[in-house]
């Protein structure tokens, strides 16, 4: 951004003299008469008669669950603040997941604040940065004023939108400050809110709060299931176009594929819901492959594990493993077949009443016993399972929970979580996989350099499950088919 483009100093922290320099004097003050001029001669753009976002009613649901967990209790919630990448420039803004879960809103020092009522029952208030003041010229002469970031809503259009009362978030350190009983926060969000809150938190009270928050988002709603079929109906069309540019990508580099899949990511979506992993060739056997600086070649795989992130903020998680070519080689099309068998045991496993781990040992039972099978470890697998050599090619777990957060529910008590039972509404992932080192010895040569993962968005339904992403193919045929069908 150009020099003369900086944001003034607002009028009231102006030294008093007229068209005084700032200290640097690299630029001109303000004038009495411009900021007279700018004070005056704006119409009036109040919103009015808006209606409640969709997941309106959903949030007010959540915040109520979130009532009835802490009685008596204040919960401070917040958004977040942008963070400084550089002077005046920041890194991009994305509300934190347990405030947009419970407000529906995204816009950055948002705050919610649930207000004990009585020992029962609260009153829930978002605290927004309000419209930008034109009296002391904040909305002109401050970097975060809204000739310079755009237009926000005001705080009696918030309250339409949100279906909550708002009130001015300035104001709310002073607030807090003077409240009275326990108080919990979401840590690590806005430092201004911890700093108010110093002295009324423990770590320990944050953390059951924290906790809650991720355990209460295991189980989707029905707006929360439709945003997750979006995000995964946005990513099949960005698998489509990556497929289409493969040969631009075999001309440049990964990156073309990543740049491909954002534009998908951006133009449907609020933006990708993790670093696109874009791994050609051995890349694929580097888990979190995210540089994707390297040669897309004629022969290998390519493993794409990309999500679009919806504007709601739900992403989807999904992987592919292609053959650049379009037709797989013989080894590569017996790796593959092997990781999806593997899939479709773990796939099968995932139904309401079963544990959470089920599907992750389904799909490892199929592995282990194809790496016996083709002599790289001793059997039997049960032997392999038991002391978990199958762990050097399959790497990582086989699955996790999906929602906004790509690894939702993180927090979760292990007994909620990796040692719970799945229940209708739960989202995950089942995404096996089978991954031969460049370097690794101890497997033929043909092995070396070839990574596999098929990953996919699987529904907990009443009666068994449903795999969202069924819109991409998963057999090795129907892959090839369904290349063969985008590049003609
Ligand atoms: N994309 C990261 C994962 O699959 O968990
Ligand atoms: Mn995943
Ligand atoms: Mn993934």
């Amino acid at each position: 951004m150009a020099d003369e483009l900086t944001p003034e100093t607002p009028e009231e922290e102006q030294p008093k003299k007229k068209h005084k320099q700032r200290k640097n004097g690299l630029y001109p003050g303000v004038s009495e008469e411009l900021a007279a001029s700018m004070r005056t001669g704006w119409a009036d753009t109040e919103l009015r008669g808006l209606e409640p976002i969709a997941q309106a009613v959903h949030t007010a649901a959540r915040r109520s669950a979130l009532s009835r967990r802490f009685p008596g209790e204040r919960p401070v919630v917040p958004a977040g603040r942008l963070k400084t990448r550089s002077n005046d420039t920041e890194y991009p803004f994305r509300a934190s997941t347990e405030y947009a879960y419970l407000t529906g809103d995204q816009t950055e020092n948002g705050v919610l604040v649930l207000e004990p009522t009585g020992e029962t029952g609260h009153t829930a208030t978002v605290y927004l940065l309000p419209r930008s003041d034109r009296e002391n010229g904040e909305f002109w002469l401050s970097g975060s004023g809204e000739l310079w970031v755009g237009r926000r809503h005001s705080l009696t259009e918030a309250e339409q939108l949100l279906g909550m009362p708002a009130k001015d978030v300035r104001k709310l350190p002073e607030e807090l400050a003077e409240a009275e009983g326990p108080v919990r926060t979401v840590r690590a969000h806005d430092s201004v809110i911890e700093t108010a809150l110093t002295d009324k938190v423990t770590k320990e009270r944050d953390e059951e709060l924290r906790v809650y928050l991720s355990e209460a988002r295991a189980v989707k709603d029905a707006f929360e299931i439709g945003e997750l079929q979006k995000a995964v109906d946005s990513t099949v069309r960005g698998f489509e176009d990556v497929v289409k540019v493969l040969d631009k990508a075999e001309a440049t580099s990964e990156r073309y594929i990543e740049g491909t899949f954002f534009l998908r990511a951006r133009v449907e979506g609020n933006d990708i819901g993790y670093g696109s992993i874009c791994a050609a060739g051995p890349h694929a056997c580097t888990l979190h492959w995210v540089r994707n600086d390297g040669d897309v070649r004629s022969g290998d795989l390519l493993l794409l594990d990309a999500g679009v992130e919806t504007h709601s903020l739900y992403t989807a998680d999904v992987t592919r493993t292609l053959p650049i070519s379009g037709t797989y080689t013989d080894i590569q099309r017996k790796i593959y077949d092997a990781v999806y068998a593997s899939q479709e045991a773990g796939i099968a496993a995932v139904k309401p009443g079963a544990k959470f781990r089920d599907f992750h040992d389904a799909s490892q039972h199929v592995l282990a016993e194809k790496l016996v099978e083709w002599g790289l470890v001793e059997g039997p697998a049960e032997r392999v399972l038991e002391l978990g050599l199958q762990r050097r090619w399959t790497l990582h777990g086989t699955g996790h929970m999906l929602g906004m957060d790509v690894h939702d529910c993180a927090a979760a008590r292990t007994e909620a979580y990796v040692e719970g039972t799945l229940e209708p509404g739960m989202c995950l992932t089942v995404e096996p996989g089978l991954y031969f080192q460049a370097d690794d010895l101890t497997v033929p040569q043909e092995y070396r350099g070839i990574g596999v993962r098929i990953e996919d968005d699987i529904l907990v339904t009443e009666d068994g499950n449903r795999n969202l992403s069924a819109g991409l193919p998963r057999t090795s045929d129907e892959v090839e088919a369904w290349m063969a069908r985008l590049k003609s």
